[in-house]
């Protein structure tokens, strides 16, 4: 951790929800190397960071979300799907579970709230992912506490979904697939600094009520992302880019075969597929000013995860 992080006040106690998951896992070790007790809520106990209190509920069984939050100084939000599965659909998880997380920090008198959006959230979005993400958003904006929203691009790390894909990918097979021409940009951010972002909101009135844009110094597309790590892993495989009718038809077979026949969500469906072909970039100036910090680049945080580019 770098030296200028901020104090938060000794005996604080947080509860983040989706606490086990890649961010929430990153967010909860920071949280407890500041002696913050943390109530780590998620369905599955699995993977919950040590020195972390689990609660292991659904956002709806509102009385266990209810016991989560009384007696919590602020909550971090995190709890999102990208693939749907049964009742665990976007509107529901992203919309209703939000409206719960909400309603439970109001009946026990929490009034700090930090919320996990993502970057490219709007009302008028294709992808309902992003469509439901802004649903909750309002939600949030209207809920009468101390709210602030971060809206991340794509964040990498160990156990993320993207690079460890293409790494996995590219183990075994000679052919690694790109929906459509990889043109669109993305802006990656270190979950590293998506964490420290989170706990540094905690106590910072200057973003109270605030929406902030999150992601790395780097604009990259697709291409480029999938190139770097290939570099990396000195693995030179083909890059097939899919035609995107073919990856949407592909994406809708995934999604009627995995959920009935293998009971899990699918591994790519037509939102991402939507989402894909769409630039995720912003200006995220005013984020990094605000806290006092630059985020790692693209190159430098790619060859921290993957170890840098050796001469052959
Ligand atoms: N990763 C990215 O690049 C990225 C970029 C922008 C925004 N985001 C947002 O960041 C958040 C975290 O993403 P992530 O990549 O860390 O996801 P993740 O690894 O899939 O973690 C999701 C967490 O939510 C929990 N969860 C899911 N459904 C739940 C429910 N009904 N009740 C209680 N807990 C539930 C999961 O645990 P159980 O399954 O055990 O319940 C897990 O702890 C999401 O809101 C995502 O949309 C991510």
């Amino acid at each position: 951790m770098r030296e200028t992080e901020s104090m938060l006040p000794s005996r604080m106690r947080v509860l983040v929800t989706g606490g086990t998951g890649f961010v929430g896992a990153e967010i909860t070790r920071r949280l407890i190397a500041k002696g913050v007790e943390v109530r780590c809520l998620s369905r599955r106990r699995q993977s919950v960071v040590a020195g972390s209190i689990p609660v292991s509920a659904s956002l709806f069984d509102s009385g266990a979300l209810e016991r989560a939050v009384r007696g919590c100084d602020a909550v971090i939000h995190l709890v999102g799907i990208i693939s749907e599965i049964r009742d665990q659909t976007f509107e529901r998880v992203h919309v209703e579970g939000t409206r719960r997380v909400l309603a439970a920090s109001r009946a026990t008198g929490v009034r700090r709230i930090v919320h996990m959006s993502a970057m490219g959230a709007r009302e008028t979005a294709v992808a309902r992912y992003l469509q439901t993400k802004w649903a909750a958003e309002e939600l949030v904006r209207h809920s009468g506490m101390d709210w602030t929203l971060l809206r991340p691009s794509l964040i990498y790390g160990p156990g993320d979904g993207v690079v460890s894909l293409f790494e996995k990918l590219s183990r075994f097979s000679p052919v690694v697939p790109v929906m459509g021409s990889g043109r669109s940009l993305l802006q990656p951010v270190a979950v590293e600094d998506v964490a420290r972002l989170f706990v540094e909101s905690l106590s910072r009135t200057s973003v109270f009520r605030q929406t902030l844009e999150v992601g790395g110094p780097d604009r990259i597309s697709f291409n480029q992302l999938v190139e770097g790590i290939l570099v990396r892993l000195h693995r030179r495989r083909w890059v097939w880019h899919l035609p995107m009718a073919l990856a949407r038809f592909q994406a809708l077979v995934l999604e009627c075969i995995y959920p009935t026949l293998l009971g899990k969500a699918p591994p790519l469906n037509r939102d991402q597929i939507q989402m894909l072909a769409e630039d995720n970039v912003a200006d995220v100036s005013t984020t990094w000013d605000e806290f006092g910090f630059q985020p790692e680049g693209w190159e430098s945080g790619l060859d921290r995860l993957l170890g840098a580019v050796r001469p052959r």
